[in-house]
């Protein structure tokens, strides 16, 4: 495994930027193969604002034409723990109803981000609400749902980079990471 250093801090590189280019291909043809109808691909930010950029790049190669609208959702967090309690900070623009809406998020823990957001546009009549998410990070689910895609399996480890951060930190790393000082 490589490990760099950044402002004093030894990060383990978990998933590569070539394994999670490799990897992303894979996805944007596993959901072009659904022909999705009017799809809307909604970003929930912060944290899936690279990945999102990366997918939907590889959704144009893999011969989509995908609408984006963008969702800020807070999930509080004790410390690094999700705390149950989601608020919408920004919420999209675009109408739903009758489309295929494909929410993208960094990592699935406990659901209930993603849970909440699908309950909140499937209520708004969407014709199928499903989910890509980059992580899968298992033992941790308190909400009843399951990516439709997902990237990789994570450790159970707080990572950082690709989008994610610690404390507002990190989120510049073309990789996946792990803090270890
Ligand atoms: P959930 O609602 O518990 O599934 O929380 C998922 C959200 O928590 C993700 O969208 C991330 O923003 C955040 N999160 C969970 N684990 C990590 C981590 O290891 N690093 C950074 N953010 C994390
Ligand atoms: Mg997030």
């Amino acid at each position: 495994m490589s490990t760099i250093t950044i402002d004093g801090h030894r990060i383990d590189v978990l998933f590569s930027e070539t394994e999670i280019a490799k990897r992303i291909t894979v996805l944007a043809a596993e959901i072009a193969a659904l022909k999705p109808h009017k799809l809307l691909v909604i970003p929930i930010l912060k944290g899936s604002f690279i990945f999102a950029a990366d997918l939907i790049r590889a959704m144009h190669h893999a011969g989509l034409s995908p609408e984006v609208d963008f969702m800020i959702l807070a999930s509080y967090r004790a410390a690094q723990t999700s705390s149950g309690k989601v608020d919408v900070l920004r919420d999209i623009e675009s109408m739903v109803e009758g489309r295929d809406v494909l929410l993208v998020d960094d990592i699935l823990e406990s659901g209930r981000t993603l849970a909440f957001a699908k309950d909140l546009l499937s209520a708004r009549r969407a014709n199928s609400v499903r989910s890509c998410v980059l992580l899968d990070k298992p033992g941790h689910l308190a909400a009843n749902i399951k990516a439709d895609f997902s990237g990789f399996d994570c450790p159970d480890l707080f990572v950082v980079g690709y989008g994610m951060d610690m404390s507002h930190q990190f989120r510049e790393l073309p990789f996946v990471g792990h803090v270890v000082t």
